[in-house]
């Protein structure tokens, strides 16, 4: 449906979870240790997260056990076969697992003694973000999910947020492979025209998303921190490394801005890459 597939999704998790920018993650713990009377949360009330284009729930894997003890995790996609993926993984990365009849759309997790319940929730945020935005939550998160968003769409999601915002690995458009090859910039460029295109939300942000989020956020007076959170990959992530030239080279295909012959030589080249560094940023906002 999205063309995000569960296996993409697996084989990126590590260097996913690798990438996040430490300090940015202990800020956003740090701010709810402190907020944490202001959020009138109890034991009863489990601290609530809504998690944008979850795909299958890495980044509830990420961020989990930097929260507390007991959570409730709203999972949102428009692609059913992700959030089963979600279900799926999720059960097999907790310690024990609990299904109830009356509530098909949640499980119950136990992780690390962390109590987490999780429901999954299919909507396509093209349309109906701001009816998600107005769940009850203490946060929103996303990750690699605002770069396919427009502009405009960006725009309005940070007029629909009231609550902190904390969101990982949006493309920032630096990509370093080693050793360099003579088509590197070309195929760059023809990788970006490709980004910029419409994927479901109108014409893509893509490396400018964490800026327009910035400045939207910043207008309405939320306090906005940036952290950059690269991937570093080499020879031991050889299959990611190969996934990604690969998939670049395809969509560097549909756009017919590099000769065929360049593009197959950039790719021959790129499948034996000793490393490369794929530039991201993630984002942490709260209002004031
Ligand atoms: C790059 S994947 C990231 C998945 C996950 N957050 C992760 O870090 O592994 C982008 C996700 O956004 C979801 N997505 C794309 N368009 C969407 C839409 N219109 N509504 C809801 N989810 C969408 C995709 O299905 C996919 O799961």
């Amino acid at each position: 449906m999205t063309g995000f597939s569960a296996q993409w999704l697996a084989l990126r998790e590590p260097a996913d979870h690798r990438a996040r920018h430490p300090g940015l993650c202990a800020q956003m713990t740090a701010y709810f240790n402190t907020a944490e009377s202001g959020l009138g949360r109890t034991a009863e009330r489990p601290f609530r997260m809504v998690d944008l284009g979850c795909g299958s729930g890495s980044n509830l894997r990420a961020i989990a056990p930097a929260l507390p003890a007991h959570q409730h995790w709203t999972l949102v996609d428009y692609d059913p076969a992700l959030l089963m993926a979600a279900r799926h993984a999720l059960s097999q990365w907790a310690d024990q697992v609990q299904v109830s009849d009356a509530r098909p759309h949640s499980i119950t997790l136990v992780k690390d003694h962390k109590h987490i319940e999780v429901t999954f929730l299919q909507e396509d945020l093209a349309v109906n973000v701001e009816r998600v935005l107005a769940m009850p939550t203490d946060l929103v998160t996303a990750a690699a999910f605002f770069d396919l968003v427009s502009p405009d769409w960006l725009v309005r999601f940070c007029q629909a947020l009231t609550v902190p915002l904390y969101t990982v690995l949006t493309y920032d458009g630096t990509e370093i492979w080693t050793p360099p090859h003579a088509a590197d910039q070309k195929m760059l460029q023809a990788f970006h025209a490709h980004q910029a295109t419409d994927k479901g939300f109108g014409l893509s942000a893509g490396p400018d998303a964490t800026d327009i989020l910035r400045m939207a956020l910043t207008a309405r007076g939320f306090d906005v921190q940036v952290g950059s959170s690269p991937w570093q990959l080499g020879v031991s992530d050889r299959d990611l490394m190969s996934a990604l030239a690969s998939g670049s080279a395809n969509a560097v295909a549909e756009t017919k801005l590099v000769a065929n012959e360049d593009r197959q030589d950039w790719l021959s080249a790129r499948l034996r890459a000793q490393s490369c560094q794929i530039g991201h940023w993630d984002l942490f906002a709260t209002p004031s």
